[in-house]
């Protein structure tokens, strides 16, 4: 197999990035092309504002499916962290073992400061550089051993489709089909994304922009993602249900920021919030992270806002009577797009049905859930589903 290989940020894929792949495979004599997502580029240090890697990953491989000569690979994903092409290269050779040297496509636009890369000497023993054109720019000779690509030019960057989609211009068909439906689904590059406060003149920008960097410093990158997505998810059912969606994102994103806490400084922040521990809490300290949160949130960037603190408060457990923003937090914690294994009629239900509706539901699911795994339930959890059962009977008998 004659391999070429693609790199780039993908923020997000579009018809040109495989446009460019399927010129690789017509008359240049390679049979397959690698798409390789940066994880970070070194050339270029993206906003920490924006898509995950995660779903850049995730809109590639819903791009490429159905066409095998296309192959998507996450190498620099798993690895994090800036990431060498060298090192890739000699990731993929070793794993590939591809026919000869493999392509490496190179933009023209980076081609000049090549011999300025890492260990480009190497990246030349291994790999064949290709050079495609970018931006209508004439092909001129490098210092370096080379094939000048003659590709076609499309007018198409992935900064035009963020731009587009910000600005509520026509974008739909600039990105393949699957790209399309995860950037839907998950809302990204919607100007609400990187600034949630619109409608909240309290919660400001930049205060979120903060409040997310605290929790990309704090979690892991598996938790930072479940956050964000908690918060995104949070914040269109908070639009649909008329809360506020800036104070649902900040209760997503801020919900899980102690959950990388020791024991001992969980239980000295919970202490903080005047209510009982209990000894089973006391042995079980992870049992407190949302507490702890909200105390964190409060104390260290002034949250005062009672909706937002109550939601972080109780969302591992629930509790009787809790209000509509933090059935919001409790709703998204549990279905938001990265936790495996949702019953997809739950995330129908969602779409479809109304808060006092789709509560309960998520409820009996987390609840038996838990119960299959023979995890105890907190009182405050059976209490909850115990005032969610009698509110359905009430309605049932009233309707
Ligand atoms: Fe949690
Ligand atoms: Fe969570």
């Amino acid at each position: 197999m004659r391999l070429a290989v693609l790199g780039g940020s993908f923020n997000p894929v579009h018809i040109g990035h495989l446009f460019l792949a399927g010129e690789l495979l017509h008359g240049q004599g390679y049979d397959r092309v690698l798409l390789v997502p940066a994880y970070q580029s070194p050339f270029k240090l993206e906003a920490n504002i924006g898509p995950s890697s995660r779903d850049r990953l995730d809109m590639l491989l819903a791009s490429i499916t159905g066409d095998e000569r296309l192959s998507v690979e996450d190498c620099e994903i798993r690895r994090e962290g800036i990431s060498y092409t060298i090192d890739t290269l000699r990731d993929i050779i070793r794993r590939y073992q591809p026919e000869g040297k493999p392509g490496l496509v190179i933009g023209d636009d980076l081609a000049e400061g090549f011999l300025s890369w890492k260990d480009s000497s190497g990246i030349l023993d291994i790999a064949e550089i290709i050079i495609a054109r970018r931006n209508g720019t004439e092909a001129k000779s490098r210092p370096f051993p080379c094939r000048q690509l003659e590709n076609e030019i499309m007018d198409i960057s992935s900064g035009l489709v963020r731009e587009r989609i910000k600005a509520g211009a026509a974008w739909e068909y600039l990105v393949p089909a699957g790209a399309r439906i995860i950037i839907e689904d998950r809302s990204l590059y919607r100007e609400a994304s990187g600034s949630p406060a619109a409608g909240d003149p309290e919660i400001t920008k930049d205060f979120l922009v903060r409040i997310e960097e605290e929790a990309r410093r704090r979690l892991s990158p598996g938790r930072f993602l479940h956050s964000r997505n908690t918060a995104l998810l949070a914040r269109d059912l908070a639009e649909r249900w008329s809360q506020t969606p800036a104070a649902a994102w900040l209760a997503g994103m801020g919900h899980d920021i102690c959950k990388s806490m020791k024991d001992g400084e969980l239980l000295e922040l919970a202490r903080k919030d005047g209510m009982a521990i209990s000894a089973f809490e006391e042995k079980k300290a992870s049992l407190l992270h949302g507490r702890a949160a909200a105390v964190f949130l409060r104390e260290r960037f002034g949250i005062e806002r009672e909706d937002v603190l109550e939601a972080i408060r109780v969302h591992t457990a629930g509790e009787p009577g809790m209000g509509p923003l933090a059935r919001i937090l409790y709703i998204a914690d549990k279905i938001e797009v990265g936790r495996e294994k949702i019953d997809p009629a739950l995330r129908k239900l969602v779409l479809e049905k109304d808060l006092e509706e789709v509560f309960p539901a998520v409820l009996e699911q987390t609840v038996s859930w838990l119960r299959a795994r023979h995890i105890d339930l907190l009182k405050e959890t059976l209490d909850l589903l115990k005032s969610a059962r009698e509110g359905m009977k009430h309605e049932e008998k009233q309707g």
